[in-house]
């Protein structure tokens, strides 16, 4: 264990030096005393101390309560995040900072933005920040930003995990396992082999093409659509082919993967239109947000077989409630919001905030990647 820290902290500090990059500029300014930063994380209760890099969680308070401390800042993390009566709700009046995650998001609307006077940056800690009202958040002088990077290869690895999981039609199988029962018949009927099959992603940033990247040596078909076509060189490398127009795109996917952000653009993207429109039997990993889904069409697209598995961790709200549908639709892969949060990509968001916070107390920029909402502007993938 203390050798897996050891390799671990090694690799906090070459990603925090990594993004220290770029030129250096004063912008936002902490103006001079003690700050109010007030964390929004996912609860561990019995699984905190079960390792030390646990650090994502409230307990683990992505480890920077000490340096916080000692530098005189007052350091709040709860996972209280919803209601009138919550725990968040008692600080947003005069906290400075917020620190939340996609994981368990604390969703900054523009009412909260109203009420919180003193606000100035809101972090977060992984990548997306669709939980912040951002159209409010600018118009309020705020900025956003986020640890870009941080967790795409957990997450592109997962999505690889999930294609594989519905291609070959594993769940049923491992739950037969579990109820006792041996019926092969039951699986193969519809277990097929990833090669030669085509798959499509919307959304080629830097999680979709590692996920193409990834993807290349099982000799698919793969296409992508995205705001912006790839350099020759770079597509050439991945073997994708760019399609311009994402509706040409759908319908020649056997799986289809979602990597882009949450925006006004890409809500609800995935409606009952849309979806009528796939190849019967489509496969779709989404892993990006669950709001780009129209929910109850993809459940009754899921209850008709004609998406024949869906898989992915995102959901709309988070924590899913009990009775959200997608907990019940057949065919279904899904997990709570857990591919980017491995502990290795906590150690490097956790990294990537504590540096953001360093520069904002010394007036310094982030790293220009870093930023969604600066001096009123939006990020151009959210605008
Ligand atoms: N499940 C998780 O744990 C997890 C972790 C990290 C990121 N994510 C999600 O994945 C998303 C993508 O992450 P990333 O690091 O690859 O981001 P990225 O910014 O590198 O890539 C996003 C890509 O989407 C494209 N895009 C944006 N709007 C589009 C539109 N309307 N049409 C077509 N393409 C569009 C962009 O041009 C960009 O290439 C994040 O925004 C986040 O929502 C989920």
């Amino acid at each position: 264990m203390a050798m897996m820290k050891r390799v671990a902290e090694s690799a906090v500090r070459a990603f925090a030096l990594g993004s220290t990059s770029g030129a250096l500029t004063k912008h936002l300014h902490a103006s001079a005393g003690s700050k109010k930063i007030v964390g929004v994380f996912y609860k561990a209760n019995e699984y905190a101390a079960m390792n030390p890099n646990f650090v994502g969680c409230v307990e683990g308070a992505l480890g920077i309560r000490d340096w916080l401390e000692s530098q005189g800042h007052q350091y709040i993390v709860t996972d209280d995040k919803e209601g009138p009566d919550c725990e968040l709700e008692k600080h947003i009046p005069d906290l400075h900072v917020l620190i939340s995650t996609p994981f368990h998001p604390a969703y900054v609307t523009a009412e909260r933005i109203k009420k919180a006077k003193n606000l100035q940056l809101l972090l977060t800690a992984g990548i997306g920040s669709d939980h912040i009202d951002l159209k409010a958040a600018a118009a309020a002088g705020l900025t956003v930003a986020e640890v870009t990077g941080s967790n795409v290869v957990s997450v592109a690895e997962d999505e690889l995990m999930r294609i594989l999981i519905l291609v070959r039609n594993f769940l049923p199988g491992h739950h037969q396992v579990i109820s006792g029962e041996w019926n092969v018949a039951g699986i193969a009927y519809r277990a097929y082999d990833l090669e030669g099959k085509t798959v499509g992603t919307v959304g080629a940033g830097r999680i979709g093409r590692l996920l193409l990247q990834r993807l290349k040596p099982f000799n698919c078909n793969l296409l992508y659509h995205d705001r912006i076509k790839m350099d020759p060189e770079l597509e050439n490398q991945i073997g994708a082919k760019f399609e311009e127009d994402v509706d040409v795109m759908l319908p020649k996917c056997d799986i289809i993967v979602i990597n882009m952000p949450l925006t006004e653009k890409t809500k609800g993207m995935f409606n009952k239109e849309r979806i009528a429109k796939l190849k019967k039997g489509v496969l779709i990993v989404n892993n990006a947000r669950g709001a780009i889904m129209d929910t109850q069409a993809v459940a009754d697209a899921c209850s008709s077989g004609h998406i024949a598995g869906y898989s992915g961790d995102v959901w709309y709200p988070q924590p899913a409630p009990k009775d959200h549908p997608w907990r019940y639709m057949p065919n279904q892969a899904m997990t709570p919001h857990i591919s980017g949060t491995t502990i290795d990509a906590q150690l490097r968001y956790a990294a990537g905030v504590k540096d953001m916070l360093d520069r904002y107390f010394k007036g310094e920029d982030f790293p220009a990647q870093h930023y969604i909402v600066k001096e009123g502007q939006l990020a151009s993938q959210y605008q």
